[in-house]
C-alpha cells in the first residue's frame, strides 16, 4: 500500500518527527511504500478559496508552490497520515494549509484509510485534531481509521511509546 505521512512540525528532530520515524519504519518493514513530506519545509500557503481548482483549473490548484509537489503523492496514496506537534488544541498552522489545499482534489481519488499521530505538551489537548480528523476525513472523505496515537510530556520520545508506533505501522495490512 501506498502511504503518504504529511508530518506538520517544523522541529526535525522534534516529538512528532520521533513518532513519524517509528511508524514509516515499521509500514516499510510490513512491505508498504511510504513517503514522508515535512510540510514545514517547503512553501505551501493557504487556501484562496478562489475556486479555479473546481472551475477552469479542473482539479488543478492555481496557486504554484510546494503543494504541487504534495499533489501527486496525494493522488497515489491509498492511506494518509496526518502527524503533527498540537499548537492551540490543533494542528500546526503549516499543516492546516497543506489539509485545506486538498481541497483541489475533493477526494484523492486512491485513498481509503488513514491514521492520526499528535504529540504535546500536556494532556487532554487533543479535540480539535481529533474533530477535524474525524469530520473531515474518517467521515468526509470516508477513510478507514487505522488509529489515533497521542503522546505528551514524559511519554514524548519514550521507547514504549516508539516501540508501540512501530508495531502499528508494522501491524498495516493492505
Ligand atoms: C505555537 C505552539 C503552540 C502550542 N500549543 C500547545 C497546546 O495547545 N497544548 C499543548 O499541550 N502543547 C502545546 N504546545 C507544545 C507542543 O505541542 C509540544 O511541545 C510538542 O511535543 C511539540 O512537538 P514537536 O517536537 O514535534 O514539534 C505548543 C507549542 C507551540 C510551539
Amino acid at each position: 500500500m501506498n502511504i503518504l505521512i504529511l508530518n506538520g512540525s517544523p522541529r526535525p528532530n522534534g516529538n512528532t518527527a520521533a513518532m513519524v520515524k517509528a511508524y514509516a519504519e515499521g509500514a516499510a518493514e510490513a512491505g508498504h511504500t511510504v513517503h514522508v513530506v515535512d510540510v514545514c519545509k517547503k512553501k505551501i500557503s493557504g487556501c484562496l478559496a478562489c475556486e479555479y481548482c473546481h472551475t477552469k483549473g479542473k482539479g488543478k490548484c492555481v496557486q504554484q508552490d510546494d503543494m504541487q509537489e504534495v499533489y501527486p503523492l496525494l493522488e497515489d496514496a491509498e492511506m494518509l497520515v496526518l502527524a503533527s506537534p498540537i499548537y492551540y488544541h490543533n494542528f500546526s498552522g503549516q499543516l492546516q494549509c497543506a489539509i485545506n489545499r486538498i481541497y483541489a482534489l475533493d477526494k484523492p481519488k486512491k485513498l481509503r484509510k488513514a491514521a492520526l499521530i499528535m504529540s504535546s505538551g500536556s494532556d487532554l489537548v487533543y479535540s480539535g485534531a481529533i474533530f477535524e480528523y474525524q469530520n473531515s476525513f474518517l467521515q468526509y472523505l470516508n477513510l478507514q481509521d487505522c488509529g489515533m496515537f497521542a503522546a505528551y510530556g514524559e511519554n514524548n520520545k519514550s521507547e514504549e511509546l516508539l516501540n508501540r508506533l512501530k508495531d502499528a505501522g508494522r501491524n498495516l495490512k493492505d
